[in-house]
C-alpha cells in the first residue's frame, strides 16, 4: 500500500499558479492520486481564465486573480506560469508566509534558492532562506537522477548528454502546434522549424558560446546539485514526440568501477527503473504517466571508466509537477509548514 501523503495527512492548503497549463494539470492529477481534498487547493491561471472552472473529481475548482490573491491563506504555492509572473510573484507569496515551490528558471541559480531533487539532495529544503525552492529543468531532473547512483560509487568527472525532447516540454501550444501539424496544417508558431517530421536541435535562445540556454541550465544546474566539479557539455533536441524525454548519456568516471556495480547502484537507488538486459531499453511511450527516470543501455565505451546510458523520463511527472510536489511533502515532513 503507498503511503499516506503527509500534505493529506496535514490538511495543507495548496494554491496551483498556472493551473490550466500541461504542468498545472498534472499538479492536480498528482493531487487527485493522493486524495489531496478539494477544499485544500486554489487554482490560478492568467487573467483571461479568471472565473471558469476546473473539474476536481466530484468538485468545481474556480480560477482565482493572481494579483488579488491572498497568499497568506495558502501554505504551499507550487508556481508554473513561467518566469516573468514567478519573478514577481513568487516572492509576495513567500513574503506573506507561503513556502514557493517554483517549477520555472526563474530561481534556480540563486544561491540563496536550494536547487533541489528530493532523492538526491532533499536536506537542502532546510537551508531555505526566503521561503522558495526550485525545481530544476525537467532535463536535469533525469539526468541527475541517473548520475547520481554512479558518482556514490565513483566520482563522475565529464558528462557528454544528447538530449531527444518532447514538445510538451514547451508548454500546450507547441502540443498544439504538433497535433495540428500531423492534420495537415504545418503553420509554424512555438519552434523556429516545423517540428512534424523533423528534430531541432534549438531548444530556448542561443548565447554567445554557441550553447542554447536549455543546454546552459543542464550544465549549471547539474553542477549546482551534484558538484561543481564536473565537466559536462550539452546538446539539447526537441523531437516530434509528444510527452517524454529521452537523454543520450555519456560520462567518465574517476574509478574504473564494473558495469554489475554501477547496474546494482542504479537498482538501489529510489526512483530509478534500471534494466539490465542489453536489447531491452525504454521509450517515451513506455513511461507516459509514470513516475520513476527509466535507465536502459548502460555500458561501456572507449575505456573502463567511460560509460553510456539512455535515460528516459515523463517530462511533466518526474521533470516537472511530482518533483515539485515531493518537495511540498519534504517541507511537511521536517516541519516547516505550521
Ligand atoms: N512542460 C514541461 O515539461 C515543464 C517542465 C519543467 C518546467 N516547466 C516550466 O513550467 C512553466 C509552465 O510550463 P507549462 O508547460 O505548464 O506551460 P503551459 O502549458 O503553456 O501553461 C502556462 C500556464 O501559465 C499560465 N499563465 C500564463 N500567463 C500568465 C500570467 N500572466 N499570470 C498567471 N498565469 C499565467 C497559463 O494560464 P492561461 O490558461 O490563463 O493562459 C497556464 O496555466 C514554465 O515556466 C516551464 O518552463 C515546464
Amino acid at each position: 500500500m503507498s503511503k499516506e501523503s503527509s500534505l493529506k495527512m496535514f490538511d495543507v492548503k495548496i494554491v496551483i499558479v498556472g493551473a490550466t497549463g500541461l504542468v498545472g494539470q498534472e499538479f492536480l492529477n498528482i493531487l487527485k492520486e493522493k486524495h489531496i481534498s478539494s477544499q485544500n487547493i486554489y487554482v490560478i491561471a492568467s487573467d483571461k481564465s479568471c472565473g471558469k472552472i476546473i473539474q476536481y473529481e466530484n468538485s468545481q475548482l474556480i480560477i482565482q486573480k493572481l494579483s488579488t490573491f491572498d497568499f497568506s491563506s495558502c501554505k504551499i504555492a507550487l508556481f508554473s506560469s513561467g518566469a516573468a509572473v514567478s519573478a514577481i510573484y513568487a516572492k509576495k507569496a513567500a513574503e506573506l508566509g507561503c513556502f514557493v515551490v517554483d517549477n520555472t528558471s526563474y530561481f534556480r541559480m540563486n544561491d540563496d534558492v536550494p536547487l533541489v531533487v528530493p532523492e538526491i539532495n532533499a536536506f537542502k529544503i532546510k537551508q531555505s532562506k526566503q521561503r522558495i525552492i526550485a525545481n530544476p529543468n525537467c532535463s536535469t531532473i533525469q539526468m541527475v537522477m541517473a548520475l547520481k547512483p554512479m558518482h556514490n560509487v565513483s566520482a563522475v568527472r565529464k558528462v557528454v548528454v544528447s538530449t531527444y525532447q518532447s514538445v510538451s516540454g514547451a508548454g500546450r501550444y507547441a502540443v498544439d502546434e504538433l497535433n495540428k501539424q500531423k492534420s495537415g496544417d504545418l503553420t509554424i508558431c512555438n519552434f523556429k522549424h516545423q517540428i512534424l517530421h523533423n528534430v531541432i536541435p534549438q531548444i530556448d535562445t542561443f548565447l554567445d558560446n554557441g550553447d542554447t540556454k536549455e543546454e546552459w541550465k543542464m550544465i549549471v544546474e547539474t553542477q549546482k546539485i551534484l558538484d561543481t566539479n564536473m565537466s559536462i557539455s550539452a546538446t539539447c533536441v526537441r523531437v516530434p514526440v509528444l510527452r517524454g524525454h529521452s537523454e543520450s548519456v555519456s560520462f567518465e568516471l574517476e574509478d574504473d568501477v564494473p558495469l554489475l556495480v554501477l547496474f546494482d547502484a542504479l537498482r538501489d537507488f529510489p526512483g530509478i527503473i534500471v534494466s539490465d538486459n542489453f536489447s531491452h531499453f525504454y521509450t517515451p511511450l513506455d513511461v507516459v504517466g509514470r513516475d520513476e527516470v527509466f535507465v536502459s543501455r548502460l555500458r561501456n565505451c572507449f575505456a573502463k571508466n567511460l560509460y553510456n546510458m539512455w535515460v528516459v523520463a515523463d517530462n511533466l511527472r518526474k521533470g516537472a509537477a511530482l518533483n515539485a510536489i515531493q518537495i511540498a511533502e519534504k517541507l511537511v515532513e521536517y516541519g516547516m509548514i505550521v
